[in-house]
């Protein structure tokens, strides 16, 4: 399949639709005599995350005003995820709700976009059971969104469009509202092509296709000089990026860590077939790069990686965690791991639960194998009945759950510096932010740090040392001690 760059027509399109837009929602305001809002609900990774960023930052310049998360809105886009069947029900469940507010005010919008619309099943589901939903569009023509949107706008009937080709889009064509004054969210790469033989996102996000490095680096340059503080590069496999020119991951790491301004330099995700020490190296040596490493387990049986098609065995996964617990030895790993894939045995359990304490994983994200309509492994005989699976599921998160813990306690009486991210939800005077190594910290501000006048919120963004006090099962508590 080809891969498209985007022509220079259809964004002189792009832009006399969003002249449109704008002309139509002051029409709109006028008569309701009131703000025009819209609300961008997000399921699923950090790269629906950055495509969020993208719809919020055009229909900003709609002249739309963002309601409050989950609040009613006159535009609400359901940014959607497909990898698992839970996320795809919520999406339904929360279709049926928005029903009776399309019903009161006709002029309302509801868009549907992401992984999921990418999956024929789900549209054909969309235009049977809720012909009251106005659009669907797929994640990779994002930045057509304000042709469609202008297409919708005003007609009677559900508008469907989904390409079938992979695009590439620069994105510094299309406006970004990042939802963290301190965070960027860039991604490096879209796509994958490892087919997985569980997962649905080389469907639904097309081949792998990388953008251009001085694409990337004019992108980091300027998020730097506009004050960021934290950059994400985000690939669904950073570690297969191709420029160009040749450039690969480690040229890209290694000139965004050179990069005047940057604290934190994060990345993921890396798959464990091409991870290599050069990243661990480049990792231990630069200090403004995360030292964690999120590395996608899935299994620890050899025998079930084969059938997953996740080309590495359990030996190298290993020397990979242990060389870089070696050269960042106060770093952390993270992995995700599937529980149930067809035909796991309890042998090949026992070895995940093995591999899972060997590594001592500072944290797991832990699932439920959910079968995929599409993919090769919904097609496999021996599928694990579900008590099996949820079984298995609870003897792995105890075991993770204590490891966690470890490594949160291993923190207890250390001083860290904090990139502070806001207040916690749960305690208005506690703030919340990560280490360096990314573990997740609740803290406090002594009376004599406080700053007469400065709310939990004006915080967000900066730099504290923090000293450890008390480990949690998943975050660690601590007191400010200098604010940088
Ligand atoms: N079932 C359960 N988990 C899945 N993942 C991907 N596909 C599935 C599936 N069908 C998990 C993998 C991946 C993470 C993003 O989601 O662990 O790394
Ligand atoms: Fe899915 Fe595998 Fe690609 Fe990750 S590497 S997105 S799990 S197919």
């Amino acid at each position: 399949m080809a891969v498209i760059r985007v022509n220079p027509e259809d964004l002189r399109e792009r832009d006399l639709a969003l002249k449109e837009l704008v002309e139509y929602f002051q029409a709109l305001k006028a008569s309701k005599g009131r703000d025009i809002t819209y609300n961008v609900r997000t399921y699923g990774c950090q790269l629906n995350e950055s495509d969020s960023e993208k719809l919020c930052g055009m229909l900003q310049s709609m002249g739309l005003k963002e309601a409050r998360e989950d609040a009613p809105a006159d535009v609400i886009i359901f940014n959607t995820c497909a990898v698992r069947e839970n996320a795809e029900d919520r999406l339904f469940g929360n279709l049926g709700i928005v029903k009776a507010d399309k019903k009161s005010d006709k002029d309302k919008i509801i868009a549907v976009c992401g992984c999921m619309t990418k999956v024929p099943e789900n549209v054909e589901k969309i235009k049977k059971s809720f012909p009251y939903v106005d659009l669907v569009f797929d994640p990779q023509q994002l930045h057509l969104f304000p042709v469609f949107l202008r297409d919708a706008v005003g007609r009677k009937k559900q508008l469907v469009n989904i390409s079938a080709e992979d695009y590439i889009v620069d994105d510094s064509l299309v406006p970004i509202m990042r939802k963290r004054k301190f965070r960027a969210l860039v991604p490096i790469m879209y796509g994958c092509n490892n087919f997985c033989t569980y997962c649905i996102v080389p469907y639904a996000r097309g081949r792998e296709r990388s953008r251009d490095m001085s694409e990337i680096i004019d992108e980091l340059n300027k998020l730097a000089s506009q004050g960021y503080k934290e950059v994400m590069l985000l690939g669904q496999n950073v570690n297969s990026y191709k420029g160009s020119n040749g450039e690969r991951f480690p040229d890209i790491l290694e000139a965004a860590s050179k990069i005047d301004g940057f604290n934190r330099i994060r990345f993921m995700s890396s798959h464990p077939k091409d991870i290599s020490t050069e990243i661990v190296d480049i990792v231990s040596s630069n200090p403004n790069i995360e030292t964690h490493l999120h590395l996608p387990l899935q299994s620890g049986s050899d025998r079930i990686l084969k059938l997953m098609n996740r080309p590495y065995n359990i030996e190298d996964y290993l020397k990979t965690v242990h060389y870089f617990r070696e050269k960042v030895p106060h770093g952390s790993i993270s992995t995700d791991i599937i529980v149930g894939f067809p035909g796991e045995t309890e042998e090949d359990f026992a070895c995940t639960l093995d591999v899972v304490k060997e590594c001592e994983f500072d944290s797991a994200f832990t699932f439920q194998y959910s079968k995929r309509p599409g993919t090769k492994a919904a097609l496999m005989e021996d599928q694990i009945p579900h008590d099996v699976v949820t079984e298995r599921f609870g003897r792995l998160l105890a075991i993770q759950n204590d490891l966690a813990y470890k490594s949160n306690l291993a923190k207890v009486g250390k001083t860290e510096e904090i990139l502070i991210e806001g207040r916690s939800s749960t305690a208005p005077d506690i703030l919340t932010g990560r280490t360096l190594s990314n573990h997740l910290v609740n803290f406090t501000i002594p009376e004599e740090l406080k700053v007469e006048g400065r709310s939990a919120d004006d915080y967000e963004g900066m730099l504290c040392d923090v000293k450890f006090t008390n480990a949690r099962p998943y975050s660690v508590d601590g007191e400010m001690v200098r604010l940088k």
